[in-house]
């Protein structure tokens, strides 16, 4: 299957009624807006470590759904744009920028389509949670992503870690190996915004999953100097990794 067929399947996912369950988890616009006015800090507290000087910084936020990095990056004074393929998506977001009182900018559409025509470069690509397995080759989602940063730009990438997506299960009591790690194939999940929409009927997402060491061999093939891997403890196992973050220079 090729990229285009699997961004269509995922586009319809996405579509479906993602408005809906923003508002069913995060609250209308003017009261999740009112959460991220009182405190941004809160919401982007796995990524600021990782960003320096935000007022007037040029950053993009792909794939960056209800807006919720977004806006909150732009409550700190950053000019944000969001790339990402949800219509109701955008009008989540674009209603929460209004109800905070900021501009963000949001462009719909297929990230690689979208990377290839603008043409603002930025001083970060910053991106949070459920990113990478929407691509099915790696190498053009960094490529793409490269092409959007000045010299010296930065991507900070929070994500799941591999080892729990792919291979084990943890809960309280018990680790199991529900998985194999190194499978290189397509897989049907549940699209995530369901969670908050139960009983509804939402088209699943179709997703490749990446291991550890192809992540971060993508983005040193395609020309970024790699400084942190961070790998975060999981909620659920403290001796278990649950996320990590990679920080990286386009050179
Ligand atoms: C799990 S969300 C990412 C998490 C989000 N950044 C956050 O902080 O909550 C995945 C997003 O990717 C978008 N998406 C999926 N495939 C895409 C593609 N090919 N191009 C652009 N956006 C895509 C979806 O619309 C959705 O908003």
């Amino acid at each position: 299957m090729n990229h285009e067929q699997m961004t269509n399947i995922n586009r319809t996912a996405w579509e479906s009624q993602s408005y809906e369950a923003w508002v069913s988890g995060y609250g209308l616009p003017a009261s999740a807006a009112n959460e991220l006015v009182r405190d941004p800090n809160q919401k982007l507290r796995r990524l600021l470590p990782y960003l320096n000087n935000l007022p007037g910084k040029n950053i993009v936020n792909p794939l960056g759904s209800h807006g919720r990095i977004a806006v909150s990056l732009a409550l700190l004074g950053a000019k944000v744009t969001v790339l990402d393929i949800s219509e109701p998506n955008r009008r989540y977001a674009m209603e929460l920028a209004e109800c905070a009182g900021v501009d963000i900018e949001y462009k719909v559409g297929d990230f690689l389509k979208l990377a290839q025509n603008q043409d603002v470069r930025f001083d970060y690509a910053v991106m949070e949670l459920g990113i990478l397995h929407y691509f099915n080759d790696l190498s053009h989602f960094t490529r793409a992503l490269a092409n959007l940063l000045k010299p010296t730009g930065i991507i900070v990438l929070n994500e799941f870690h591999p080892l729990i997506k792919k291979a084990i299960d943890i809960n309280e009591t018990n680790i199991t190996l529900s998985g194999d790690y190194f499978f290189a194939g397509l897989e049907s999940a549940a699209t995530p915004y369901k969670e908050f929409l139960s009983g509804c009927d939402i088209p699943a997402s179709l997703l490749r999953r990446w291991n550890l060491g192809e992540i971060v061999t993508s983005f040193a093939e395609c020309g970024f100097r790699i400084n942190k891997l961070v790998e975060e403890p999981s909620p659920e196992n403290n001796q278990l990794p649950g996320t990590f973050t990679l920080v990286a220079t386009i050179d």
